[in-house]
C-alpha cells in the first residue's frame, strides 16, 4: 500500500492548473479568527438569515477522522491533536468535494468557508484551483476571551483539543502560522476585520452592517 504522504500527493484538487469554480457564480467569503472567535457560531446566524452554505474546515476534517475506512483518519487526529495543521491538499480536496455536493442546480451559490486558508500556501492553492474568494471576514479577538470560550466549550464539546495544553498550541498555530494569510490579504485590502471581545449579538450586528457595506444584503 502507498505511503500516506504518497496519497496525499495524488489528491488532485490543490494542484489543478485553473480554478474549478466560476466567481462569477459561486461566492467564497473565508472566515478567519483565532480558536474561540467565534467563527463558528457568526456563520450559523449568517446560514440561518441569508442563503450561504456553511462549511467548517475543521469540521470536515473531523468528519474524515471518523469516516471508516478513510486513508487519512490517523494522520488528521495526530495533527488536530498537536494543534497543527493538517497537509492542504487533504484540505482542500474536502472542501473541493463538499462545494461540489453544495452547489445549487442554477449554480450559483454563497459559500462561508470557515476556518480556512488557515495557512498561505493554502490560500493560494484554493484561490488558484478551487475559487478565489471575493474577501475575508476576520474575528479579531484576545487570547483571553478565546481561552475562555473554549475551556468553556471543553465542558461539552468532547473535542480532542478543547484542553489547556492543546489551545496553547493552537494559538502559536494561529499566530505564526495563520496571522500572515490575514496580513497578506489585508496588504490586497481583502480583510473585513470584526472586533470580536464582545457578546456575540453584538458581534453579529456588526457583521450585518459590514456585509451590507460589501454588497450582501440582510435576507439575500
Ligand atoms: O477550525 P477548528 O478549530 O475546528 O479546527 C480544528 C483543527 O483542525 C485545527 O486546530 C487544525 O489542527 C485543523 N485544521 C487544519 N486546517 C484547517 C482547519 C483546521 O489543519 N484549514
Ligand atoms: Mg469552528
Amino acid at each position: 500500500m502507498a505511503s500516506t504522504e504518497a496519497q496525499i500527493q495524488q489528491l488532485p484538487a490543490a494542484s489543478r492548473g485553473k480554478p474549478a469554480f466560476d466567481p462569477e457564480k459561486i461566492t467564497v467569503i473565508f472566515v478567519l479568527g483565532g480558536p474561540g472567535a467565534g467563527k463558528g457560531t457568526q456563520c450559523e446566524n449568517l446560514k440561518r438569515d441569508y442563503s450561504f452554505k456553511h462549511l467548517s474546515a475543521g469540521d470536515l476534517l473531523r468528519e474524515e477522522q471518523d469516516r471508516p475506512g478513510s486513508q487519512f483518519g490517523q494522520l488528521i487526529k495526530d495533527y488536530i491533536r498537536e494543534g497543527k495543521i493538517v497537509p492542504m491538499e487533504v484540505t482542500i480536496q474536502l472542501l473541493e468535494n463538499a462545494m461540489r455536493a453544495a452547489i445549487d442546480d442554477e449554480g450559483k451559490t454563497k459559500f462561508l468557508i470557515d476556518g480556512f486558508p488557515r495557512k498561505v500556501d493554502q490560500a493560494h492553492a484554493f484561490e488558484a484551483s478551487v475559487c478565489p474568494s471575493k474577501f475575508t471576514l476576520f474575528f479579531d479577538c484576545s487570547e483571553e476571551v478565546m481561552e475562555a470560550r473554549l475551556l468553556n466549550r471543553g465542558k461539552t464539546s468532547g473535542r480532542a483539543d478543547d484542553n489547556p495544553e492543546s489551545i496553547r498550541k493552537r494559538f502559536r498555530t494561529f499566530v505564526e502560522t495563520s496571522m500572515p494569510v490575514v496580513d497578506e490579504f489585508s496588504a490586497q485590502d481583502r480583510v473585513v476585520r470584526i472586533e470580536a471581545n464582545q457578546p456575540p449579538t453584538a458581534i453579529y450586528d456588526i457583521v450585518k452592517v459590514r456585509l451590507a457595506a460589501r454588497g450582501i444584503a440582510f435576507g439575500s
